[in-house]
Parts: C-alpha cells; structure tokens; sequence
C-alpha cells in the first residue's frame, strides 16, 4: 500500500481496511498493518476543513513508532519463547517414547465399574472407562486428570511414569481412556467430584483426541452459529450434558405420572395427512407420490384409541413450519399429550394442573432433583390451585394496564393474544395461570364450544413466568354435525378425516385433552431463556445440522 488513511471519527480498527473509504482508526494499527518500516505515508483527519485527510505530524509519527517497535520486540520474544518451548516439547516426546508402563499383574485384578458406584468401591482396585474433562501438569512428575463417563466424574492422579510416557504428554481432553487404581476419599476442604480421587497404578488410551482437545473447534465464547455448529461436541460440556440429562429425567416423569394415573401410551404416526393446529405452519413431504405432512400433533391420533384404550396419552415429535426464529418456538419439538373420555372442562383443567404439580414434585424428589436448583437456584414448585383467568379478563387486564402488542397497539377482544403481552401478564402475576374460554375464532376446527356463549369454546392455555404458553388444550367437539362445522369453518376438505368423524358416529362421548411442549416446560423449571438450549439438536428455519 502506498498510503494509509485513518479516520479518529469514521475508522475502525477490526473493520477498516486503511482505504479512504474504509479508514483504520489509529495511527498504530496503521503501522501493525503495514507490517514493516519504511512506513507508507499515514494520513489521519485533517485540521483543514477543506480536506478531509492530511499526512499524520511527524512527531505523533515519531511517538507511536516507539510503541509499535516496542511490541515488535515483545512479539519476536514471545516467538522465541514458543520456538524453544515447541523444541523442547519435540524433544521431550521422542523421549517418552522410549518409557513405557505395565498393568501390574501382582496386583489384585481389577472390577469394572462406573462412576456411579465408586463410593461404594473406595478402597479397592477397580478399573473405569471414561472420557477427558480436563488435564492439568504439575512439573514432570504429576499429572491430574479429570475423566466422566455419563454417570459421574472422577480425579485421577497419576504419578511419575504415569504421566512421562508418549502418551502422558500428548493426553488431550475429550480423549477415551481407561483408568486402573484404588479410590480413597481426600480431605476436607478439598472440592473434588464425591470428594475422593483414584491413585493410578496403569491407565491406557483408548481413542486418542487432536491437541488442544474440544477447545480446537470451539469454547463457550464461540459465535452461536459456530456453537451449533458443534452441537455435538457441546452436548459434551458440562451444563449441556445437566440439562440433556434433565430432559431425560423429566421425560421419564411424564410418563411415570401417566402410568400412576392409569393411562396407557400410545406412538402415533407422525407422517400424516390431516392437519390439526391450521395450514400456515405444515410440513410438505411427498410421500411416494402422494401429499402427506409431518404431524402437528397426535391429539387425532389418541382420540381414535380412547374407546378401546381409556385414558391415553403420548410422547411423540410434532412439527411446525415455524418461519420466525423465536426464542420459544422450534421446527420440532417433542410433544407430550393426553386425551380423557368422558370428562367435563373443570376435570380436564384439573387434570393439567395435576400433570404440572405431580412431575415436578417426581423430579425434585428424583435422585437428580438438585440439579433442578443447581441450574435454576430461585426455583419454587408450583401449587395447586392455579389462578384460573377467563380469556376476557385477560384481555381487559392488558387494556386496563395499557400493555400493548408488539405494534403498539391494544388488544381487541376476540382476537389471539400475542405472545409479548401474555408474557408481560404471565410475568406480572409471577405464577401459573390457566387461561380459559378462548374465543372459536383463534381455536381449531376441533374446540368444543361454551354451551353459554357460543363464540368461546372450552379450551385452555397454562402459561408460566419467564416462558408463556406450555399446554394448549380442550374439550372437543363430540357431535358431528357440529364437527362438520367446524371443519367448514375453517375451510378443511373432510375427505382425509373420515376415520376421525368415524369416532363422532361409532360411540361418541364427551372428552378433552391437551398437548404439553416439554422444551418449553424445561425452559420454565430449569430456566433457560433459549428455547435451542434444551434440546439435543435443535430445528429451526435455516438450521438442520448436524
Ligand atoms: O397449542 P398447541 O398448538 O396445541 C396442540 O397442538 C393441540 N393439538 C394439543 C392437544 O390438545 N393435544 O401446542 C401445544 C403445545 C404448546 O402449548 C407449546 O407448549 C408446544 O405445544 N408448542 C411448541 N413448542 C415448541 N416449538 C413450537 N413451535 C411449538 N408449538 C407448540
């Protein structure tokens, strides 16, 4: 470059390119650009308003080419620094080549165990297969290492030839080994996994991991689309792996909670060819030629079992061709539903409540209960009763408190409620609220209606602090003729739904149901803002890797 141009009030440092156009802003970052001396001529602002750059004055020239050859010095002896350390690095591994270690077979054989059971085995040798959380070298004779294995984490010691072989030194983290030794518990004081740590005798390699370990492709500090990017090494981290196995705690609660109460489960189809929650957020799939979608929900699906099965209910995907990417909504989620013969609109409001209060209390009393509060510190079960709101004074709230919809404007009754103001309320009143009586023009073709004021239906949302809606439910509608109705209503060609009229001419009854979104409910109880943050591999519009 022949000339340099920096700018105190248009430039910048990281984005500029020294351009006229496009200015650095200082002077020194013009010179680390160039590289070298003799320096282009460096232009800066100029004092003369009629020109915008004049040359920079030889004495702030003179001033910042003390400090750019200051660091020119630093930086030729930090690579010195380097170049010796790598020398003495080589050197070092070539030698540990040569030293080796033996399983010791004077000593007792060994128990395979994991993690999980390593109180229970202190004091005697055992052997544990497991991963690399985390190395740290003391001088040449000592070497920690943290290895998990999913069920728990582990200090492993390892002394003198232990941590001077070839592979000692070249041990980075996320590497697979296997670890022989005795456990004992450490003193006090000392914060250390369950308190104990093995003193290695042996330990081999099983898969080894490129230097710098996880770190290479990313740290918590990567740009999010790098993070999921590598989703599936930060399913690795720590907090990640709490929440994953969370979610896998909370999924076996559910289903707990439905057993006790007598349910059977169900797995639905998901590739469908009816709809269920409106048009505008169907999958596509050509099916072998045909037209089919990627179910909405199995709320169908559970009604057609009811007579045969009773109390129903599923954990199945549901998808939603969701095209804002928001922070609570994903293009596929998993679904939790339950659907209920003969019951009226209070039994299923109680129902939902039940289902809420009763897989918390399992969680928290599950042996993993506390990471509920590890993740979510300020977290307070809920209880029973839940402040029930009728969907018009919702709306009177909000037009009472002046909370407006995103453009600017109030609430109109009969409308949805959009999700800002539903959070502002949920968040006000900082509790669950069962919001019910929604108007038949913001419900499915499905929403039985009010036997008093026919324009609202039986249906109900819970919404929860800090997330909104988690269960959408209601009463359906039992008759056919008013089924057929809605379905105009709506303007749904019936010719794929004859199986579900079937059910409206084949013993109909009264009956409701609802469709609970776990990642939200694991958004609420362990309070992530993030709706991707709960889910091993989130779907969302542009994201369906890896
Ligand atoms: O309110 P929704 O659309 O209701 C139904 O699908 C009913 N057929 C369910 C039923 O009655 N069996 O969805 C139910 C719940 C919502 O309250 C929300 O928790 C979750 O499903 N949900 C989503 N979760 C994540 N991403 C999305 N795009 C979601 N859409 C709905």
């Amino acid at each position: 470059m022949a000339e340099i141009y920096t700018s105190k009030y248009k430039g910048d440092d990281e984005t500029g390119d020294g351009t006229k156009d496009n200015p650095l802003r200082t002077v020194l970052q013009a010179m680390r650009k160039a590289g070298q001396e003799p320096f282009p001529l460096i232009y800066w602002d100029s004092k003369n308003p009629e020109q915008v750059y004049g040359p920079v004055a030889k004495s702030q020239l003179r001033r910042v080419q003390k400090i750019w050859h200051k660091e020119q010095y630093k930086k030729a002896s930090l690579d010195e620094a380097s170049r010796k350390d790598a020398e003495r690095r080589e050197k070092a591994i070539e030698a540990a080549k040569k030293i080796t270690i033996e399983n010791d077979a004077s000593l007792p054989a060994p128990t395979k165990i994991k993690l999980r059971d390593a109180v229970k085995t202190r004091g005697t040798r055992v052997k544990i297969f497991g991963w690399v959380q985390r190395i740290s070298r003391i001088g040449k004779r000592l070497m920690f290492v943290i290895i998990r294995d999913g069920s728990g984490f582990l200090l492993c010691v390892m002394k003198n030839k232990l941590c001077q072989t070839y592979d000692a030194l070249t041990l980075a983290t996320e590497a697979a080994i296997c670890v022989f030794g005795v456990i004992s518990q450490v003193s006090e004081g000392k914060t250390v996994p369950d308190n104990h740590e093995m003193a290695v005798d042996f330990w081999e390699v099983i898969g080894a991991s490129p230097a710098g370990g996880a770190k290479k492709l990313l740290n918590e500090e990567a740009h999010p689309d790098v993070q999921l990017d590598n989703r599936h090494m930060m399913l690795r981290g720590e907090n990640t792996a709490k929440i994953m196995k969370m979610r896998s705690v909370v999924t076996h609660c559910f289903r707990e909670h439905f057993f006790s109460r007598g349910y059977f489960e169900l797995q639905p189809p998901t590739l469908v060819q009816c709809q269920v929650e409106g048009g505008s957020t169907l999958f596509k799939v050509d099916y072998f030629g045909e037209e089919a979608y990627l179910t909405q929900s199995s709320q169908l699906y559970l009604e057609t079992v009811m007579p045969s099965m009773g109390d129903v209910f599923c954990m199945a995907q549901s998808y939603r061709a969701e095209v804002s990417r928001t922070h609570r909504n994903l293009a596929e989620y998993s679904h939790v539903e339950a659907e209920c013969p003969f019951i009226n609109f209070d039994e299923l409001m109680d129902k939902i409540e039940d289902l809420v209060c009763d897989v918390v209390d399992r969680v928290l009393k599950s042996p993993f209960g506390n990471i509920v509060y590890e993740l979510n510190p300020d977290f307070k079960a809920p209880k029973k009763p839940f402040r029930r709101m009728e969907y018009k004074s919702a709306v009177a709230w909000l037009r009472k408190n002046k909370i407006t919809k995103d453009n600017g404007t109030l609430c109109k009754y009969g409308e949805d409620i959009p999700e800002t103001p539903e959070r502002i309320m949920t968040d006000t009143f900082n509790e669950p609220i069962l919001l019910f009586r929604l108007p038949s023009k913001v419900k499915s073709f499905y929403a039985q209606r009010c036997q008093d004021r026919r324009r609202l239906t039986e249906s109900v949302d819970l919404l929860m602090p800090n997330v909104g809606e988690i269960v959408g439910g209601s009463m359906r509608i039992w008759q056919q003729e008013e089924l057929e109705e809605g379905f105009k209503r709506k303007g749904i060609n019936t010719e794929n739904y004859y199986w579900y009229i079937d059910q409206r001419k084949y013993g109909t009854c009264p009956h409701g149901g609802y469709g609970l979104g776990l990642e939200r409910f694991l958004c609420w109880l362990l309070n992530r803002y993030r709706i991707r943050e709960v889910v091993p591999y989130p779907r969302f519009i542009g994201r369906c890797t890896p």
